[in-house]
C-alpha cells in the first residue's frame, strides 16, 4: 500500500499510521461497517482512501430526534384545541432568520393548543440576494431534515399535531376561510426583549379569534402565521426548554456530511489531528464570520455602518485571531471577493494567517455538490463548521453570528457574556458591537 506522507512528519508517526491504517483496513474489509466507532479519532491518515475504498464518512453534526422533558411538561399542561390550526410559511431570509421564525411559529402554536401545517419556507431571489421576500414557497427540507422536526415532534410534544399539507386537515372542506396573523400584533407594546407577559398571549389570541367565528361555519379556524422573528421571550419557560427547544430542527444530511468533510480536509491541508466529535475543537482554527455581502451592506441599519465595513472587521477579528493558538481562519462568507481581500490583510498581518473557505477545502464532487446548492443551504455548512472552531467572531447585527455564537454559549464557562468588553463575550466566541446594543438576539433567538 503506497503511503503518501506529508514532508515533516517523522518515521515513528509514519509506522504508527501505518499500523493504523492496517488495522483498519482490515477491519473494513472484514466488517464493512457504516459508521465509524466514537473512539477513532478523524486525523490527517484517517480519510485517506483506503485500498481503493473511499471511508465512510460519519456525520458527526447528527443527533436523534429530541425528546426533552420540559417541553413534554409545557405541552403536557397546555389545553389542545381540534379546531384551530396554523401554517406557518412566511419564513424569509437566511439561517438565523429561519430557524427562529420557524421556531417561534411551533412556539405560539403550542401556546395555543393549536395544530400545525408543516412550516414552509420562502425562498431568496438567487439573482438578487437582498431580495428575501420573493413570495416563492419551498418545502422546509430545503434547510432541515422534516422527518428528524416530526418524530422531535411526536417525541416532545405528542398532542401537538403536525399536518403534512393544507389539505391533509380534518374537516378541510368546511372550513374558515384562512385568516392573517402577525402573532406579537395582539401585543400592544413589545420591547425589544419581547412580549412583556408571553403567558397571557393565549387568551389574547383566542379573544381576537372570537370575531371571526360563525356558526354556520362548521370546519375548523386556519390562522396564517406572519413571519415571526426576535419577538418571543425563549427563557419566559424553563431555561432546558430554551436550550433544547431549537433542536427539534435538524440541517439537512448533504449540508452535515459537506461540514464534516470540510473539516476532515482542513485537517488534511494543515496538518492537524482533530477529534470531530468534541463540541469545540481546540487549538484547530479560528472561525471568522466577514459579514459584507451584499445584503449585509445595504440591510443594515446606519448607526451600525462602522461595524458593517469590511477594513472594521478585518481589523477586529485579526486582533482576536491569537485567542485560538491556531495560524488557521476559516471563514464564513457567501462572497469570495470580499474573503481575497481578508485573506491578504491575514497573510500581511505580523502573524501570517491562512485563510481558508468551504471552496477551498472541498474538492471534486463534494465541492460540485456545494456549488449545486443555493446560497442560504450553502451557508449551512459554515453554520456547522463554525460550531466547533476553537474561537469564533462575528457581528452585533447578524442573526447567522448571534445563533452561532448563542449556540457555543451554552458550552462557554464564562457566563457573563452579555457585560462586554463586546456585544457578546465569551471565551468561545466575540459579537462585535456597543454592549447591550441589540438584547432582542440574546433575548429571543432559540439557541
Ligand atoms: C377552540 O377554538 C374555538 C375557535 O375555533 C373556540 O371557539 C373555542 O373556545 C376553543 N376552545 C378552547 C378550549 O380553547
Ligand atoms: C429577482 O430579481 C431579479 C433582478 O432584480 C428580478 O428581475 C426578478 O423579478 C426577481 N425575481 C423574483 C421571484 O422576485
Ligand atoms: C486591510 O485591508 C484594508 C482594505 O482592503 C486596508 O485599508 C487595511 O490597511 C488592511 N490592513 C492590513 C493590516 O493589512
Ligand atoms: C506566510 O506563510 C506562507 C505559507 O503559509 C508563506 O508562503 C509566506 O511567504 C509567508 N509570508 C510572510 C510575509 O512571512
Amino acid at each position: 500500500m503506497a503511503l503518501q506522507l506529508p514532508p515533516g512528519v517523522n518515521r515513528r508517526y509514519a509506522a504508527l499510521a501505518a499500523i493504523a491504517l492496517g488495522a483498519i483496513w482490515l477491519w473494513v474489509a472484514f466488517d464493512r461497517p457504516y459508521k465509524f466507532p466514537d473512539h477513532i479519532a478523524w486525523n490527517i491518515y484517517s480519510n485517506r482512501p483506503l485500498s481503493g475504498q473511499t471511508t465512510e464518512v460519519r456525520d458527526v453534526f447528527d443527533f436523534p430526534p429530541l425528546e426533552s422533558e420540559s417541553i413534554k411538561s409545557i405541552c403536557g399542561e397546555t389545553q389542545w384545541n381540534q379546531s384551530v390550526v396554523f401554517t406557518c410559511d412566511k419564513s424569509v431570509g437566511g439561517i438565523g432568520n429561519l430557524r427562529n421564525s420557524i421556531l417561534n411559529c411551533v412556539r405560539y402554536a403550542i401556546s395555543a393548543g393549536a395544530s400545525l401545517v408543516v412550516p414552509s419556507i420562502v425562498l431568496r431571489n438567487t439573482s438578487d440576494i437582498s431580495q428575501i421576500r420573493t413570495g416563492v414557497e419551498t418545502d422546509m427540507s430545503y434547510m432541515f431534515d422534516t422527518q428528524h422536526f416530526l418524530d422531535s415532534i411526536r417525541l416532545s410534544c405528542p398532542s401537538l399535531q403536525i399536518h403534512s399539507s393544507i389539505n391533509d386537515i380534518k374537516d378541510f372542506e368546511n372550513a374558515h376561510e384562512v385568516i392573517s396573523l402577525l402573532p406579537e400584533s395582539l401585543v400592544e407594546h413589545v420591547p425589544a426583549t419581547g412580549l412583556p407577559e408571553p403567558e397571557a398571549w393565549r387568551s389574547q389570541f383566542y379573544t381576537w379569534l372570537e370575531q371571526y367565528s360563525t356558526p354556520e361555519v362548521t370546519g375548523p379556524m386556519i390562522i396564517n402565521l406572519g413571519r415571526s422573528y426576535l419577538q418571543y421571550p425563549i427563557y419566559s419557560d424553563a431555561k432546558l426548554f430554551a436550550l433544547s427547544f431549537g433542536s427539534i430542527l435538524k440541517f439537512r444530511s448533504d449540508v452535515r456530511v459537506l461540514a464534516v468533510k470540510t473539516l476532515q480536509s482542513l485537517a488534511d491541508t494543515y496538518f492537524l489531528t482533530l477529534d470531530l466529535t468534541q463540541d469545540i475543537l481546540p487549538n484547530a482554527f479560528f472561525g471568522a464570520h466577514l459579514r459584507t455581502e451584499k445584503d449585509a451592506v445595504e440591510g443594515w441599519p446606519a448607526p451600525d455602518w462602522i461595524y458593517s465595513r469590511f477594513e472594521t472587521q478585518s481589523r477586529v477579528y485579526l486582533e482576536q485571531a491569537p485567542r485560538s493558538s491556531s495560524s488557521v481562519i476559516y471563514v464564513a462568507s457567501g462572497d469570495l471577493n470580499e474573503v481575497a481581500k481578508f485573506a491578504h490583510n491575514a497573510s500581511t498581518s505580523p502573524n501570517n494567517y491562512s485563510v481558508t473557505t468551504k471552496f477551498d477545502l472541498l474538492k471534486g464532487k463534494d465541492l460540485e455538490e456545494l456549488q449545486a446548492l443555493k446560497w442560504d443551504q450553502q451557508a449551512l455548512v459554515d453554520f456547522l463548521v463554525m460550531l466547533k472552531a476553537s474561537d469564533f467572531a462575528g457581528i452585533g447585527h447578524s442573526s447567522f453570528a448571534w445563533n452561532v455564537a448563542l449556540k457555543r454559549h451554552v458550552l462557554a464557562t464564562n457566563k457573563k457574556h452579555l457585560d462586554g468588553p463586546q456585544m457578546l463575550s465569551d471565551e468561545l466566541s466575540q459579537i462585535y458591537g456597543n454592549i447591550r446594543g441589540y438584547p432582542e438576539y440574546a433575548a429571543c433567538l432559540w439557541p
